[in-house]
């Protein structure tokens, strides 16, 4: 099959990416009120979306441990937000690195990189702020993003990112929206929503244009691939750390909470237009979708197709 040339569709992506750029960008270190004390009652996230909501052990918990959970919990997601920024500043750099780097496009992924440079140092405040530790994902997934980060390329990168920054697009939408939460994070989650609106474009419009010149191997490959990030992901966004912070036993509270039927709601809407995104591109399928099942992002008996995935 001829391979399309996509040059110019690339660069007016990347054109109106950067004209909405420099509309719309935050400092967070001036644009965020961090001296504000934080709110003494209310929660971090919202309690529903608490991953021991609901379940017995949240019912033995009291309320001024159900806040703090929520707040170790956030601070966790976050740090695992700046594990992701990191790994995928390093892919954009590799990207561009054999480039014109006078393209738009390039000029865009730059503009992505200083984006997400201001994001970690957001969200690395906003830990320090909360007086939690740097959770990060765990050691085993930490190795297998430096294993990412150093040989993804061609379509994977930009499909690979879209994981991590659409399941956290979708629950800072519901944070930002939520109006009994912390100021703090609400402000965190609506400067993150703005920007990385446009990094979920430049990589949707990336994947959308490449994944038709790819043969079949290399779509196999990419399938497996994304669903292996899908899965580390999902899985660690939450340390069971969280739960020793708040005086509960670590390892039982993380097999609660990873049978909570709350808990699996919470993923697998947070997960809809992600999964959506990659059926209408033929990124869902083949062995990697075991995967996919464990890892909560999609019900357990998920197959391709809109209507199964509960939306
Ligand atoms: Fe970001
Ligand atoms: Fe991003």
């Amino acid at each position: 099959m001829p391979v399309k040339d996509d040059t110019k569709d690339r660069e007016r992506t990347a054109e109106r990416l950067l004209t909405a750029s420099t509309k719309n960008w935050f400092d967070p270190l001036t644009e965020i009120d961090w001296e504000a004390p934080l709110l003494p009652d209310a929660f971090f996230i919202d309690e529903e979306r608490c991953t021991l909501y609901g379940t017995p052990m949240w019912d033995r918990l009291g309320p001024q441990q159900r806040i703090d959970l929520s707040r170790h919990e956030v601070a966790c997601t976050a740090s695992v937000g700046i594990w992701v920024e990191v790994i995928l500043m390093q892919l954009l750099v590799r990207h561009v690195y054999d480039q014109d780097m006078t393209s738009r496009h390039v000029q865009y992924a730059f503009t992505e990189i200083a984006d997400e440079c201001r994001h970690s140092t957001m969200f690395g405040s906003m830990i320090t702020k909360f007086e939690c530790p740097n959770y990060g994902p765990g050691r085993h997934a930490h190795a297998l993003g430096r294993f990412l980060k150093t040989v993804a390329s061609g379509v994977q990168p930009f499909a690979a990112a879209l994981i991590a920054e659409e399941i956290l697009d979708a629950m800072q939408r519901e944070m930002m929206r939520n109006e009994t939460l912390q100021p703090l994070v609400r402000d965190v989650a609506r400067i993150h929503v703005i920007e990385e609106a446009r990094h979920v474009r430049y990589a949707r419009e990336e994947v959308a244009r490449r994944m038709p010149n790819l043969n079949r191997a290399q779509r196999a490959m990419c399938r497996l691939l994304i669903a292996r990030v899908a899965h580390v992901t999902a899985r660690n966004l939450i340390h069971p750390g969280v739960y020793a912070a708040v005086g509960l036993d670590p390892r039982a509270a993380a097999r609660e909470a990873w049978t909570n039927p709350h808990r699996s709601r919470a993923l697998q809407d947070w997960g809809r237009r992600l999964v959506g995104f990659y059926e209408e591109n033929g990124l869902m399928g083949g062995p990697g979708l075991a995967l996919w099942r464990r890892s909560g992002l999609v019900a357990p008996d998920y197959r391709p197709g809109k209507s199964t995935n509960g939306g």
